[in-house]
């Protein structure tokens, strides 16, 4: 037990160091930051899941890139492409059985939360995924030369001086002034690169975030700037106003369908391999370009990428298999004759959401696991979509109403 408790005594530190790897401000901008909006179901707040994440120790367990824990997984190293609400009520979910185990094992007492909580602790899980890994700044100066960077760009010394010396950019960060400033400057280099006989060169999802950690990492002089956490909110009512929604969907692709990358820097480097192929659509359906401030286009990327969080339609015939199939109606029968709560809400006219869902799982796992183990059952995993359809079985007209509520405070 002793080995977990260092981490909980420093929170404030620890935010600290988390708000300065992401090039974020420190707590204050945190604070703003509200995924919630047109966008996802979840809503929470990102600087309140990170105080809870040290509150309810769940910081002992796991860190986030380094900073926490070492029982469970580091939250900001896992990255196994886009997930959503649904899925991640589900692999909180699977890993129930095995944390419960750790708890034990290490004599912590039960926490409790409430669904408000679970909600901040959604977004932030959702906003450290999008994160970058810290870059690797000697990868960062091969990149530049790989990619013909620095045909064109001096950094330090080193480098051509056709285009601007971009050692003064180190004072950001954050890749997403990076991908603003290749945003706004993408029309000038292609008719450079154009005389110069360059094709454009394209950028793998880390490229970026190694060129900027190159590139402070030659020791720009200058007040370090951050930016504050982009807000959903913010990015719907750009993405209309700065006309993207002109050609998204249309004749370019439908954001929400496409295989995007998951996060920041990947898909900044995405715009820019795009940009050719965007400027040129833009001139010939008469689109202007406009303008974009870092924070805005911050907003934007927020916003796409929360596209990505939402979840599919799910499928209440199928919710009903995977309520019979993974042993929940042994319990939970809907006809009201078990001692398990009905599961369905819809008398109180609310949905079983995916944060109710791992709300109730995470303050009722404890007695639940020790039924299932009792009736040899064992704990079942959900897949995929799998959560996705039985949250639409339960909400769907077919099941009984009841009146369940999912704990907590
Ligand atoms: C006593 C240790 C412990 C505590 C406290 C704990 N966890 Fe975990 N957590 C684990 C372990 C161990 C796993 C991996 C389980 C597995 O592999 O099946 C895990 C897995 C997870 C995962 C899935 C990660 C993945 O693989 O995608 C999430 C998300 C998660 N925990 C969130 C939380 C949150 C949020 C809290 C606090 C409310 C918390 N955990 C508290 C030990 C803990
Ligand atoms: C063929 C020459 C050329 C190449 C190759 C080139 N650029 Fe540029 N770059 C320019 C020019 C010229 C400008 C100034 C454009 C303007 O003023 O609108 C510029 C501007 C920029 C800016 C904005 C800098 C500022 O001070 O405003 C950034 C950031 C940038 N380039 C990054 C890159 C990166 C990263 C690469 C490699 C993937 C790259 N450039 C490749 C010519 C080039
Ligand atoms: C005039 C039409 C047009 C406008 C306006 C436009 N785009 Fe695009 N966009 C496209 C096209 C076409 C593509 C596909 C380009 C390609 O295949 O190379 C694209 C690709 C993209 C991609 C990559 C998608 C993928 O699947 O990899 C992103 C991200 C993107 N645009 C974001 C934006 C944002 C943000 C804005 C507003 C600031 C915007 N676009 C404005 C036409 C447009
Ligand atoms: C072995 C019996 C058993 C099985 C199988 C079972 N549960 Fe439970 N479940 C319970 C019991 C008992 C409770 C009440 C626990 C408590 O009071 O802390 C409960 C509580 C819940 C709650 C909280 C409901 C509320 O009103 O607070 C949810 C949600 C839930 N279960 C979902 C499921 C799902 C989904 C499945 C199938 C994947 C499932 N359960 C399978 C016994 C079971």
């Amino acid at each position: 037990m002793i080995r977990y408790r260092r981490w909980r005594r420093s929170p404030a530190r620890a935010i600290g160091t988390l708000s300065v790897c992401l090039g974020l401000f420190g707590l204050r901008s945190l604070a703003g930051a509200q995924p919630g909006g047109a966008v996802g179901t979840v809503g929470g707040d990102i600087m309140r899941g990170w105080r809870e994440f040290h509150d309810k120790m769940c910081v002992e367990c796991h860190a986030v890139w380094d900073q926490g824990g070492r029982v469970g997984p580091d939250l900001g190293r896992i990255r196994a492409g886009r997930l959503t609400d649904g899925q991640l009520a589900g692999v909180m979910w699977n890993h129930i059985p095995k944390m419960l185990g750790q708890m034990r094992e290490t004599g912590y007492p039960p926490v409790t939360l409430s669904q408000e909580e679970m909600a901040d602790l959604f977004a932030l899980i959702f906003f450290v995924r999008q994160l970058d890994e810290p870059g690797d700044p000697v990868r960062g100066e091969s990149i530049l030369r790989a990619k013909g960077c620095s045909e064109c760009h001096q950094t330090r010394a080193a480098g051509a001086g056709i285009g601007p010396d971009l050692a003064k950019w180190g004072r950001y960060a954050n890749p997403i002034v990076w991908a603003q400033l290749m945003w706004e400057h993408a029309p000038m280099m292609e008719e450079a690169m154009k005389r110069s006989g360059m094709k454009w060169p394209k950028l793998d999802g880390t490229d970026l975030v190694h060129i900027v950690a190159y590139v402070r990492s030659t020791g720009t002089s200058g007040e370090k700037i951050y930016l504050n956490p982009g807000s959903v909110a913010r990015g719907t009512a750009l993405f209309r106003e700065k006309s993207c929604q002109q050609c998204h969907p249309g004749t370019g692709p439908d954001l929400a369908a496409a295989e995007l990358p998951v996060s920041v820097g990947a898909l900044a480097s995405r715009m820019w391999n795009h940009s050719p192929s965007m400027m040129q659509m833009m001139v010939e359906k008469d689109v202007s370009r406009a303008p974009l401030t870092p924070q805005e286009l911050a907003d934007i990327v927020a916003y796409i990428l929360a596209l990505g969080n939402v979840d599919p339609r799910g499928t209440s015939a199928r919710g009903k298999d995977v309520f019979a199939q993974k042993g929940c109606g042994q319990c939970h029968q809907q006809d009201g004759k078990s001692r398990a709560p009905r599961l369905s809400r819809r008398e109180q006219g609310t949905e079983v959401s995916a944060v109710y869902m791992a709300t109730a799982m995470w303050n009722h796992g404890e007695t639940m696991l020790a039924r299932m183990t009792e009736a040899g059952l064992s704990w079942p995993v959900f897949n995929e979509l799998e959560m996705v359809d039985l949250l639409a079985f339960l909400n769907a007209s077919e099941a009984p109403p009841s009146v369940a509520d999912p704990g907590g405070r």
